[in-house]
Parts: structure tokens; C-alpha cells; sequence
């Protein structure tokens, strides 16, 4: 038994959802907590939509530092937050909330950051790769807003491509305007839409494609999803947000052909680190080990 102990002056944080049963989150925070002997505690916060801005009152009047807020309630906290980062303000949507000492909260959208932080922790330049292409999204929810907006902020043309057309129409449309509200000075984002029985025919321009659909995830619509990657570069580089399998069979086909491939698993780790930073003031390592130990726990 370790020397490590959770005392009274315990830094606390959670992550509030509902459900929030299957969340990952505390297992990943308290590993790196018991890692890093640090005395701190973070906890799952099952909380019902109507009660939202009274729990997150409840916990900042309690001394929490902050928290995590998954489904349902990403819009609900994007709107319950004083501050809120550039990039969260375009996605419209917060994941991450700090309560400051000062009584207001700040909130921020680490997805994105985890996405392309996996991508860094992958060997892949992003900058350069942002040179050499436009980035597909398969995929128009919220993991594709989130994503889309970091990839923008990473200088990518952007393309999506979703089942339900108007969808990915939609957020093209929004997250443009919302980019150009936040930079009317800048350069326009470069933002359009593909068919969805037509990406594939595109695969030969592309840099980036990224799923951020549920398919190929083992026990979703399509666990056998298998694209046809026949048309693509040699420099094309394929992510995947699904981590169950860890290597979907849309990676592997593209491992099969000697890309360069991205898994699900460490934009899930990497997302969870500024909040961490904030929260119990420490750097986090993602690591072999804590890969493992949220593999086992999956
Ligand atoms: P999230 O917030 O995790 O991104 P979401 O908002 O439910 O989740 O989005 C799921 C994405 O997976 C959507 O782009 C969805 O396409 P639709 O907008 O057409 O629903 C996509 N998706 C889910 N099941 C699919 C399937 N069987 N075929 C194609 N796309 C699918």
C-alpha cells in the first residue's frame, strides 16, 4: 500500500453528465492523481438538465476547482461560463470548466486540442501536413465541431462529409459565420461539404480524413465499416476518434496500405490534460502505462 491519501484538504473535480456512468474520466484522473501522489480526488456527478446550473453552483460552492461536463450538457455549460476560450466559442461548445478564486468560471473546449495534441504524439507534423491538403471529417456532431474547429485553427482546409447532408451543410455554414464573427479581420475559413457516397472518390486530394462517426466502434450501427481507400495518396495520413476496437478496421485497411494512421484512444487521454493542468496544478505524461491502465479499464 502506497503513502498516498486523500486528506481534508483535498483539491476536488468531476465530471458531470447524465449518464455518466460509462465515463473513462475518473479512472484516467485518479490514475494520474495516485501517479503523481498528488492529494486530489476527481468523481463521477450524474446530474439531470434541469438542475445543471444549480449543481455546477453547488460544487463551486463547495470548493470544487472545476469540471469536466459531457452529454448532455456541453451547450449548458458553454452558456453557464463567463469566459470562454476563442475555440470553444466557435465550436459552441465547452467540455472543461475552472472555477476561479474570483467566483467566475471559464470554460473551454479540450477535444480539439486532444485531437490534434494525439496527432503531435503520433510523429505527425500538423503544420506541415496542413500544407500539403484539405482535412475530410466523416461525421457532423458534436466530436466533428470540435475537431473541425482545432483543424481551422491549425490553417487545414476543412471538408465534411455526413449521411444526413444538411447536417454537414449546417455546421459548415455555422462554424463559418462563426469564425468570421471572431476574426473579421482574418482570412475566411476554407469550409465546404462532400456527398456522402462521394468521399471516397475525393481521397486522392486529401491530407487528412478523420472519422468521427460511431461507425466501425464495436457494438455501434456499423462495426464492420470498411471504406474504400483504394483512390488515396501515399502521404495521406487516417484518424480514427474510435477507440473500441482500438484498431478499427478502417486503420487497418489504411495500415494495410502503408499509411500513416492515428487511433482513437489518445485524443481521449490528450483532451483530458488542460483540465487536469487547471484543476491539481501538474503537467500529465501519456504514456504506454496510461494507455494500458484506461485499456483495462474499458
Ligand atoms: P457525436 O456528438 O459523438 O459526434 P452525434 O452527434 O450523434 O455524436 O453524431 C454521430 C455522427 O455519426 C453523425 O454524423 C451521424 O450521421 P447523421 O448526422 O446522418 O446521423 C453519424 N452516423 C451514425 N450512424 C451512422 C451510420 N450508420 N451511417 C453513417 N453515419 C452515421
Amino acid at each position: 500500500m502506497s503513502e498516498f491519501r486523500i486528506t481534508g484538504k483535498a483539491k476536488l473535480a468531476g465530471v458531470i453528465g447524465h449518464p455518466v456512468t460509462h465515463s473513462l474520466s475518473p479512472v484516467l484522473h485518479n490514475y494520474w492523481l495516485a501517479r503523481k501522489e498528488i492529494d486530489g480526488a476527481y468523481v463521477p456527478l450524474s446530474v439531470a438538465p434541469d438542475v445543471f446550473v444549480t449543481a455546477v453552483k453547488g460544487l463551486q460552492a463547495s470548493g470544487f476547482r472545476g469540471a469536466n461536463v459531457t452529454i448532455p450538457h456541453k451547450e449548458a455549460a458553454f452558456a453557464i461560463a463567463d469566459e470562454v476560450d476563442p475555440m470553444a466559442r466557435i465550436a459552441g461548445s465547452v467540455n472543461t470548466l475552472v472555477f476561479r478564486e474570483d467566483g467566475t468560471i471559464h470554460g473551454s473546449s479540450t477535444d480539439g486540442f486532444g485531437y490534434i495534441a494525439n496527432l503531435e504524439a503520433d510523429g505527425i507534423d500538423v503544420t506541415a501536413l496542413a500544407n500539403r491538403g484539405p482535412a475530410l471529417l466523416l461525421g457532423a456532431g458534436g466530436a466533428a465541431r470540435s475537431i473541425a474547429t482545432s483543424l481551422l485553427e491549425k490553417g487545414f482546409q476543412v471538408i465534411f462529409s455526413n449521411r444526413t447532408a444538411e447536417r454537414a451543410d449546417g455546421l459548415a455554414n455555422e462554424l463559418d459565420a462563426a469564425w468570421r464573427r471572431h476574426f473579421p479581420k482574418g482570412d475566411a475559413p476554407r469550409l465546404s461539404t462532400v456527398a456522402w457516397d462521394k468521399w471516397e472518390e475525393q481521397l486522392s486530394e486529401l491530407a487528412l480524413v478523420v472519422n468521427t462517426t460511431s461507425l466501425g466502434m464495436q457494438g455501434g450501427p456499423a462495426p464492420d465499416w470498411t471504406p474504400d481507400l483504394s483512390r488515396a495518396s501515399s502521404h495521406l495520413v487516417v484518424s480514427d476518434i474510435v477507440y473500441v476496437p482500438q484498431e478499427t478496421l478502417f486503420l487497418k485497411a489504411a495500415k494495410e496500405r502503408g499509411l500513416t494512421t492515428s487511433g482513437g484512444l489518445g485524443m481521449l487521454l490528450h483532451q483530458a490534460r488542460p483540465g487536469f493542468k487547471a484543476w491539481f496544478g501538474a503537467d500529465t505524461e501519456v504514456d504506454e502505462a496510461t494507455a494500458a491502465y484506461i485499456r483495462a479499464a474499458l
